[in-house]
């Protein structure tokens, strides 16, 4: 049944007609639950239905089970993320059941219960909701529900909160034994409304989705005023004054100096992206006595521990301490967390345990300034760090209201190594070139440096568009699909301090910063007698000057993160070339391209990378043609201005217009890794010049 789009819900027209309402219910309701991440956090949690159907295959009724399949986001859920069993088959496995240790092997029949082509891959929740007798149901990780979940007499406060309404099931991880255990507690008080999971969440149910859905929230809610009414005050203790936030402008420079030093603590084993949360409710958490004690303890629910790490990386230095002996101590620190960890993994590690994945922190704290979060990505950085805010709350509750106790080391090594998470992780697609990878592209939101922030992205590349432009710059990184793949900030390359805020600002938002290219420009030709001084600086202190800004600000970033880099210069054929009445211009991009050779020559030591590209006549998009040049020109050749790059074209060995788009697959080529040995070099992009040629 398709639906007309609802004003205040998602559009259901992804529900295919004949699927019965109650799918449609269904989804609304996680689409309902999964937009508050205190309900349950990103990707975490489940719902299903249970809908009669006449079997095509037979002619027979039968039910069937749609539940959110494996993977799958509630908040974003679509009829295409479920996956659809047939119940009686579902249920029929409970006799090839052999036992708690080998459930694991439950997940490879699932698929065969599949109704027709099944949708989602199953996930390893399914049981709880196929074992269970109630049409819909919902598991969720709330907030407020853990931290009763994760206290160290839960099952008593539970108790205390619910009244007999609501079971408990001490830690059990999720798969068939965990659903028989609500099978038979349901079989044996079937009034009840639901159960709190030990160091985990919450299942409820209901005869109808409006009755689950409004049982979910009723429960949650029950829960946060138990705590509220009897919790303690200040559950996590006073605030340290030498831990007390920065002032937010103090606070976000310190922040962005920060960064690159602590991207190195996390990208010893693989590149990570970070992500930086100064909210309120993080630093408050930083600046509390409790935290010494708390940190250590790690997280709680499996979904969180499995993207913090089993612990964060506390940084103890205060918050204005001298750079440099924040460095050395986060270096004492870092060793120590990855000898830590990898005692971790060796007492925990068995026979079939997956190898080591990475020592290093994902969450690193800082108190006065933050929480930054690492993931190879910008968006699993992002919800990784949602991830600890979750635990945060969950830490503060349990404290309020009895002491914060999460599942033992083992239980969460077992899910951290658990066979069936590393297949996941062995099944995703293999990264682009540029993934973990942040360019920052002056000029960016025009012409050649348009093409090129589209070229970077397209492999992988997080991009911050800095222009002139702040308009051009944000509705382009918004056009590259937002703030988890680029940024547009505010730069003019001819302002030092403006090249220190926007570098910082984008090294900032992704955490890190890997990629430059100096493209931004202008151009402006004029005879040698009517070349003014101030037309000469324009050109200068944008190109020459600007680019050599730039890099000096990206490279001791680099340097910072140790993780080498590259520097890319979008010179000119006129940095070779020499025609007439073009002496500010090419002299500037003369001036570029040697500032390619020198900073190859001394920043090789780091491993990064200087190359540049001399283009010529790239028309079609070019703000520098299309400004007043073009014209210009084509009245000089003759020509209608808009037949200029075919004009172009025919000046050169292959007789080929020049495109943004072929100098931005130059860069690519000078930074996705087929030229890694390549530093120093300068690639025309002419189509064939031969008074552009090097020598
Ligand atoms: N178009 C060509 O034929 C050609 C040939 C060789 C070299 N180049 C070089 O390529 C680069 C890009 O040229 P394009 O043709 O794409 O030009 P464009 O005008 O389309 O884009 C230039 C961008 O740079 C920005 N910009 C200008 N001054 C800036 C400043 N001070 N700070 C920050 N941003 C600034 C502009 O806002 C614009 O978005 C320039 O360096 C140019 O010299 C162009
Ligand atoms: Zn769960």
């Amino acid at each position: 049944m398709t639906q007309q789009p609802d004003a205040n819900g998602p559009s259901r027209d992804d529900v295919p007609a004949g699927v019965p309402a109650d799918v449609t219910a269904m989804l609304d309701r996680a689409n309902r639950l999964g937009a508050d991440p205190t309900v349950t956090n990103y990707g975490g949690g489940n719902t299903s239905c249970k809908v009669e159907v006449t079997h095509p295959a037979t002619g027979e009724p039968a039910t069937l089970l749609y539940v959110k399949g494996s993977g799958g986001d509630l908040g974003t859920l679509r009829f295409g993320g479920l996956a659809v069993l047939e119940l009686a088959r579902l249920r029929g496995l409970d006799d090839r059941y052999r036992g708690q240790e080998h459930e694991d092997e439950m997940v490879e029949l699932f698929p065969w219960c599949a109704y027709g082509p099944g949708g989602a891959a199953p996930s390893i929740d399914t049981p709880m909701h196929g074992l269970v007798d109630r049409p819909h149901i919902d598991h969720l990780h709330p907030d407020s529900v853990i931290a009763l979940a994760a206290s160290a007499d839960g099952e008593r406060l539970t108790a205390e909160c619910y009244g007999g309404r609501v079971a408990w099931i001490p830690w059990v991880r999720p798969g068939w034994e965990l659903g028989r255990l609500h099978r038979r507690l349901l079989e044996e008080n079937p009034q009840l409304e639901g159960v709190v999971l030990g160091g985990h969440g919450l299942t409820c149910w209901g005869a109808s989705s409006d009755e689950c859905e409004q049982r979910a929230f009723k429960l949650i809610g029950e829960a946060a005023e138990f705590i509220a009414r009897t919790g303690r005050p200040e559950p996590l203790g006073p605030v340290r004054a030498d831990r007390a936030p920065l002032p937010e402008a103090e606070r976000r420079a310190r922040a962005a100096a920060l960064v690159p030093l602590l991207r190195r603590v996390a990208s010893t084993d693989a590149r990570m992206l970070g992500h930086y949360n100064d909210s309120e409710v993080v630093l408050d958490f930083l600046s509390r006595e409790a935290l010494d004690r708390l940190v250590p303890l790690g997280t709680s629910c499996p979904d969180h521990f499995l993207r913090t790490k089993v612990r964060p990386l506390l940084c103890d230095t205060a918050p204005d301490a001298p750079l440099e002996e924040v460095e050395q101590r986060l270096g004492e620190l870092h060793a120590a967390y990855r000898e830590e960890y990898r005692a971790y993994y060796e007492r925990n590690a068995g026979p079939g345990t997956p190898p080591m994945r990475g020592a290093d922190p994902a969450i690193v704290l800082v108190p006065g300034v933050g929480m930054f979060s690492f993931g190879r990505n910008k968006q699993t950085a992002r919800v990784t760090g949602e991830f600890y805010v979750n635990a945060i709350n969950v830490m503060r509750g349990a404290e309020a209201v009895s002491a914060y106790q999460p599942v033992d080391e083992a239980e969460k090594f077992r899910v951290e190594y658990w066979p069936l998470e590393e297949a996941k992780l062995q099944r995703m697609p293999k990264p682009k070139p540029l993934a973990g990878r942040v360019a920052l592209v002056t000029g960016g939101a025009s012409g050649i440096g348009r093409a090129t922030c589209h070229a970077l992205a397209s492999q992988g590349a997080c991009v911050v568009v800095a222009d002139l432009d702040l308009a051009g710059a944000e509705a382009l990184a918004k056009e590259l699909g937002g703030p988890d793949v680029a940024v547009g900030v505010e730069m003019d390359v001819a302002d030092e301090e403006a090249i220190k805020a926007g570098v910082a600002a984008g090294t900032l938002a992704f955490g890190g910063l890997d990629l430059v290219v100096n493209n931004a420009g202008l151009s402006k030709s004029a005879a040698l007698e009517e070349t003014s001084a101030q037309l000469w600086d324009l050109q200068h202190n944008v190109m020459p000057r600007g680019s050599f800004l730039v890099s000096r600000e990206a490279a001791a970033t680099m340097r910072r993160q140790g993780l080498g880099g590259d520097i890319v210069y979008i010179a000119s054929k006129n940095a070779i070339a020499a025609g007439p009445k073009n002496i500010a211009y090419s002299s500037a991009k003369a001036s570029q391209a040697h500032q390619v050779r020198l900073l190859a020559a001394e920043l090789g030591e780091h491993g990064i990378r200087v190359n540049g590209i001399n283009p010529d006549g790239v028309v079609r998009g070019s703000g520098i043609f299309s400004g007043g040049w073009g014209a210009d020109r084509a009245k000089v050749y003759g020509v209608k201005e808009e037949q200029l790059g075919e004009f172009y074209a025919q000046r050169t060995l292959l007789k080929r217009e020049i495109l943004p788009e072929h100098v931005a697959e130059a860069v690519l080529a000078l930074t996705d890794g087929s030229l890694e040995v390549t530093t120093g070099l300068l690639v025309p992009v002419d189509g064939g010049v031969p008074m552009g040629f090097l020598r």
